[in-house]
């Protein structure tokens, strides 16, 4: 079901009635992180959660952000995450960001070690390359290694919003489904930018002229460029979730409308075939 292909992203304090709405309208899964605006979109997490069942929502947690970046540090880290969400085993903990000085093999261990003390069920990778997360996956299988995340949207990343964030291409989105895993498409909405927001990161000739097709078959289909550019992310394979951050009850509407909103392979590949 497309809708649960949306992630509620908390990279703002969540307000509870908006992930109310959200797991209403057919949500199913929260991107959570350690740093995030120092824990407290965590804590709002959490006091949400109280008196719910759980169960019913799978929660991505994020951490060892750097500076606390270091296989070493993982244990802190998950327990850090599961003081703050206030659950005894995270469903699936990632890494926030890599360290590419170190083998895969460091991460892999640490990792592995808190599947078998039970703190987490599962665990991902954000901000790695595909070549660093194709080398754990040949390390530790597919058993525990559950979801990768990092930036796509119809507009290319053309320089990174935070240091070291990494943006991945469709066609290795794509090539990514014979891992087995969930792969997260952060900042699917390019925060903005297809409601008109000239956010640098996304700022290029090229991302103009998508946003201008965006707006064209919008008008077409009756819709916003930002319902477009959410299809687009949802029209790539099952196996990709869209981030979606929102402060704005009528803003998640109109993800879960998106989500509805098929475009055809024509659409798709023009949108994205925008010359510079
Ligand atoms: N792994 C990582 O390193 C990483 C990095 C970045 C983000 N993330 C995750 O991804 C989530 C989403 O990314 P994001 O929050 O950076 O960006 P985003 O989802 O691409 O965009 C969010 C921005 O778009 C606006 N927006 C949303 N729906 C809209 C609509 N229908 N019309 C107009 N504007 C709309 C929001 O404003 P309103 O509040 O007004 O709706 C907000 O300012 C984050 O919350 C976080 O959980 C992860």
């Amino acid at each position: 079901m497309r809708r649960q292909r949306l992630v509620f992203g908390t990279y703002d304090v969540p307000d509870a009635r908006l992930l109310d709405r959200f797991v209403a309208a057919g949500g199913r899964a929260v991107d959570v992180a350690n740093v995030y605006r120092d824990g407290e979109s965590s804590r709002a997490v959490a006091r949400w959660l109280r008196g719910r069942d759980a169960a019913d929502v799978t929660l991505y947690a994020k951490g060892c952000h750097p500076p606390r970046c270091a296989p070493a540090q993982v244990g802190e880290e998950v327990d850090r995450a599961r003081a703050l969400l206030g659950v005894e085993r995270l469903d699936v903990f990632l890494l926030h960001r890599d360290d590419p000085a170190l083998p895969v093999t460091a991460w892999a261990d640490a990792l592995l070690e808190q599947v078998a003390a039970g703190t987490i069920a599962a665990f991902g990778v954000s901000n790695w390359t595909v070549e660093r997360l194709r080398a754990l996956h040949r390390e530790v299988g597919g058993a525990a290694l559950h979801a990768f995340s990092n930036h796509f949207s119809l507009a290319e990343l053309v320089a990174p919003p935070w240091p070291d964030c990494l943006a991945m291409t469709a066609s290795e989105l794509r090539d990514m489904g014979t891992l087995g895993m969930s792969v997260i498409a952060w900042s699917s909405l390019a925060t903005g930018f297809f409601a008109g927001r000239d956010v640098p990161g996304w700022d290029s000739p090229r991302n103009r002229e998508r946003r201008e097709r965006a707006r064209d078959l919008a008008g077409e289909l009756d819709t916003t460029p930002t319902a477009v550019a959410l299809a687009y992310v949802l029209a790539q394979p099952a196996h990709v979730l869209a981030a979606v951050g929102t402060t704005s009850a009528t803003h998640l509407d109109d993800a879960f409308a998106a989500a509805e909103l098929e475009l055809s392979p024509t659409q798709t590949a023009w949108l994205a075939s925008a010359p510079s």
